[in-house]
């Protein structure tokens, strides 16, 4: 029998990162993962294969399209016939999918990871290791991490198949549907309801919340639908989904809203209404993991479940459920298990939203900060006021600092606009470093560039902005 000092069940960025970081600090490491596309293993998780990755493609390729057929005359070019084959659009994201997961197998190759193939399936505990069922084969593990990531949550109304699709089928449509119903507004309902709105879709998007993107700041969430709703994305809120029917033409959705009746006729529907952990195969119930009341398993602060040797990471122990949250615990638990001080810093994750203009943040919100409390002071600049940004032709949006009002420490930073995916990145290391808004507003920033928004809004906190 096989026998690691490692053994990582999941192959997404919580498995394959803590693997290859495991690797590193020289323990003998295995992954197990029991993802596959096109009939074959494909190493990377949902993220890879099927969500960050293929959806920011499709973003990119229908944001040119967009921009060649809507803005292109604006800039003095002028491009007749444009139009999508979009055959072509998916073999390119399949192809930067390809990549990505094949460097995933070169990187365990170059790590000597053992990379198997199916089920991580844990057994029993003999001595000081645990025996898993690593894809029909029995190895022994002084240590198993769980990463086995998350599956989409069907409603129960509308259960996914034929014209009802989550993630992965929304990311392989073969025609352009005409008419497209979106459930959920939430990240994946925005981000994929563009792609297909730029493509030609009519989009029509029903969330159960009175409000857009709750846990973005009330400025972002505002301008953000603001500016959704001008390209033609079709927002209804507080509706109460009550039936929903398929037959071979499309798919009728029955909602409330307003205490009316609505019914909607949609050639498909994306159910995009979060995300549940995935325990499936992995045999919690056989050597009582424990699981908490939603399904996640439950840790402690360094990962531990109530197993001993065995840790959890990723989506399948909740909190945020975004890839570099997931990495960095793959780092972190790695560190842990060789009596390292691995460690995440919770209150700095960023998250972004890779809509048109998109979305960043990082800590806390104006709103948040009130609640627990806090003295707040804020300092807000616009992208109509940044000359790279006029320059771009995308003046749309903001960036907010929210600081401490007595020691002026940033709690949190909020973007709309172009670029903030990257722009994100400065305010997270200043926010790492405990950093001041008079910080952010004393570096010097390149000229002319977008970052400048940035230092504008950290000097807009005291008053002082330049340029507005
Ligand atoms: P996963 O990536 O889900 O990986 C888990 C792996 O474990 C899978 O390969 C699964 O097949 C395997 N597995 C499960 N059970 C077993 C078992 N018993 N044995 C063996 N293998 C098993 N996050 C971002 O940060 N940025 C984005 O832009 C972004 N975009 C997204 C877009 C979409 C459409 C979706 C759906 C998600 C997106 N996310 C994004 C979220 C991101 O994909 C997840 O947070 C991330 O993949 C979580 O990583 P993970 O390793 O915990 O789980
Ligand atoms: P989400 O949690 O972002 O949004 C779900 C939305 O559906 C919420 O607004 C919720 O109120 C609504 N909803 C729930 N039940 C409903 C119902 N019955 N009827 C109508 N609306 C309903 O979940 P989503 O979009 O499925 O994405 C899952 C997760 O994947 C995200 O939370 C995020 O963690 C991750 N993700 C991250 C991305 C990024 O970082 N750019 C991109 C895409 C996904």
């Amino acid at each position: 029998m096989d026998a690691f000092d490692v053994l990582v069940i999941g192959g997404g960025p919580a498995g394959y990162v803590a693997a290859i970081r495991a690797a590193q600090l020289g323990f003998k490491t295995a992954c197990v993962d029991a993802f596959e596309r096109n009939g074959k293993a494909s190493l990377g998780g949902t993220c890879l294969n099927v969500g960050c990755i293929p959806s920011k493609a499709m973003l990119d390729s229908s944001e040119k399209f967009e921009m060649i057929t809507h803005e292109a005359d604006e800039h003095g070019i002028v491009v007749d016939g444009a139009r999508v084959d979009l055959n072509k659009m998916l073999a390119r994201k399949d192809a930067v999918v390809d990549k990505l997961t094949g460097g995933i197998q070169f990187l365990f190759k170059k790590n000597k990871i053992k990379s198997y193939h199916g089920y991580g399936r844990l057994v029993r505990r003999e001595g000081d290791a645990w025996i898993v069922d690593a894809a029909g084969e029995e190895v022994s593990a002084k240590n198993v991490i769980v990463a086995t990531g998350s599956n989409p949550r069907a409603l129960p109304l509308a259960p996914f198949g034929g014209h009802i699709v989550e993630n992965s089928g929304a990311l392989a449509l073969t025609e352009v549907p005409q008419r497209l119903g979106v459930i959920g507004a939430g990240v994946i309902g925005v981000e994929l309801g563009s792609v297909w709105r730029r493509l030609g879709a009519q989009v029509t998007v029903l969330e159960a919340l009175p409000g857009f993107l709750l846990p973005a700041d009330d400025a972002v969430s505002k301008e953000a639908l603001k500016h959704l709703k001008k390209q033609g994305l079709d927002f209804h809120f507080s509706v109460n989904v009550k039936d929903v029917q398929q037959s071979d033409a499309g798919v009728t959705v029955t909602y409330e809203e307003n205490g009316q009746s609505v019914t909607a006729q949609f050639d498909k529907l994306i159910v995009s209404i979060g995300r549940v952990p995935n325990t499936q195969g992995l045999g919690a119930q056989d050597v009582g993991l424990t699981l908490d009341e939603r399904g996640f398993v439950k840790i402690d602060d360094h990962y531990r479940t109530n197993l001993p040797g065995v840790y959890a990471i990723g989506d399948v122990v909740g909190g945020a459920m975004l890839a570099h949250k997931a990495e960095d615990e793959g780092v972190a638990v790695a560190e842990i298990i060789a009596g390292q001080a691995g460690h995440v810093n919770y209150d700095a994750i960023p998250w972004v939203i890779y809509t048109s203009p998109e979305i960043a943040w990082v800590g806390l919100t104006e709103q948040g900060a009130k609640a627990q409390g806090l003295e707040v002071r804020t300092g807000q600049f616009p992208f109509a006021a940044n000359g790279r940004a006029l320059g771009h032709n995308d003046s749309r949006g903001f960036v907010k600092v929210v600081a401490d009002a007595k020691s002026d420490k940033i709690l949190g930073v909020h973007m709309v606009g172009p670029n903030v995916s990257e722009l994100i990145a400065e305010a997270v290391s200043v926010m790492e470093f405990g950093g001041s808004a008079e910080d952010l507003a004393r570096t010097v920033h390149a000229h002319p560039t977008l970052s400048e928004a940035v230092k504008e809004a950290a000097l807009a906190v005291d008053k002082r902005a330049l340029h507005a």
